[in-house]
């Protein structure tokens, strides 16, 4: 009987989900952690050369230079949110300061309403520091952001305006990016108790899922609605191919989005909803065996296309998550293991080159030909996520 049981769990162990592909987390965080030291020498070379400076953190390289921005830019909170999960790893009191550090320079974000980015800004960077170290300043500066950010939520259209400009092509526009940044709000709720940041996200969540997507289950990039009557107006695309075409960090915004509302809500039209997107993403015929996707699902010269690790990033890390949810587990945690190998493997950098970024070739917008297979720092960021989820999952099978 013991020899039965043996052997069974033999079986099991060898061929369970989390095997399918190993990753080697230690060596893939060592390589990150030595990027990261290599990178916070390159910003403070580019801080030095330009005296008084309100950049803040890295963002890519562009023309051979580390471009930094400063903390209005969405990207801002990313590197922040790198330093916290180098500190979740490795422990290290180095980690942990420069994540403060860091961190700090993103905080003044709470009170700026002129963007829709707030989650992407203050809770990758902040939000994570609240996480792993339970900060009461840290909880204080959600609250402040779900409170200016629910400054542009629209009772009329039911969801939070995304961008003040662009004005000569959208009334009110919407983009799918906009439900990562929905996390914030539950979490402020879960702070505060207080229902109405929670009210918000679910009704953008609704609205987005009825106006966003496609019966394939492919999102829209762009939605614009009238401010008054909350009709749409138009369906289109900024970053993407084509008005109709499925631009894949769309794709992945839109997983990793309903897989977190679903953690908040329990609404299991949230689950649907991602398995039906994760359906999409997985199944599509252009998506190359790597599991690696190009830039733009329907971009026209596939396969000579750039590709775009960032959305990999972000999808490996949204399917860890959706497969403690969901029947398919099985399937979603093998092929976010094939993905995050083929990043870990592939797609990193080597130590001591790019300005210390993790990872190469990510798209940032292709039709503006601005960020073409380069380092991206969001990139970097839900890799080390996807890494931490990766773990978690391991250590508890
Ligand atoms: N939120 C902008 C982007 O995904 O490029």
């Amino acid at each position: 009987m013991k020899k039965f049981s043996l052997t069974i769990c033999a079986v099991l162990f060898a061929s369970g989900p989390l095997l399918a592909q190993k990753i080697d987390v230690k060596k893939a965080f060592k390589q990150a952690d030595e990027q990261t030291l290599v990178m916070l020498k390159e910003v403070e070379k580019v801080k030095a050369g330009k005296g008084k400076t309100d950049l803040a953190t890295p963002r890519t390289i562009e023309d051979g230079a580390l471009k930094l921005v400063g903390s209005k830019d969405w990207t801002s909170g990313f590197f922040p949110g790198e330093l916290w999960f180098l500190y979740e790893y490795t422990g290290k009191k180095v980690w942990m300061e420069q994540a403060r550090a860091y961190t700090s320079l993103i905080e003044q974000e709470q009170f700026n309403g002129k963007t829709h980015d707030m989650g992407f800004k203050v809770y990758c960077s902040v939000g994570t520091g609240y996480r792993i170290t339970k900060d009461r300043h840290y909880a204080d500066v959600i609250i402040q952001s779900a409170k200016t950010l629910a400054t542009r939520f629209n009772p009329k259209t039911g969801v939070i305006l995304s961008w003040d400009h662009s004005r000569d092509k959208w009334v009110n526009p919407v983009i799918i990016d906009n439900m990562m940044n929905l996390e914030l709000l539950f979490e402020a709720t879960t702070l505060t108790g207080d229902s109405s940041f929670y009210k918000i996200a679910v009704s953008h969540a609704n609205v987005t899922m009825k106006n966003h997507f496609r019966p394939d289950y492919s999102s829209y990039h762009v939605i614009d609605y009238d401010p008054n009557t909350g009709a749409v107006l138009k369906k289109q695309t900024h970053q993407g191919y084509s008005h109709e075409s499925a631009w894949s960090r769309g794709q992945a915004w839109a997983l990793y989005g309903y897989t977190m509302c679903y953690r908040f809500t329990k609404d299991p039209a949230y689950l649907k909803q991602a398995e039906n997107i994760a359906g999409f993403i997985l199944n599509h015929k252009n998506m190359p065996e790597d599991l690696v996707p190009y830039w733009d699902y329907d971009a026209p010269n596939i396969p000579n296309e750039p590709r775009d690790a960032s959305a990999a990033a972000v999808i490996a890390s949204g399917l860890y998550e959706l497969s403690g949810y969901s029947k398919s587990k099985t399937s979603y945690l093998q092929k976010a293991d094939k993905m995050l190998n083929s990043l870990s493997t592939k797609y990193v950098s080597p130590v001591g080159k790019n300005k210390g970024f993790i990872l190469l070739q990510s798209t940032g917008s292709k039709p503006s030909n601005s960020e073409v297979d380069v380092p991206l720092s969001y990139a970097d960021y839900y890799y080390l996520e996807a890494l931490l989820r990766y773990k978690g999952l391991k250590d508890k099978s």
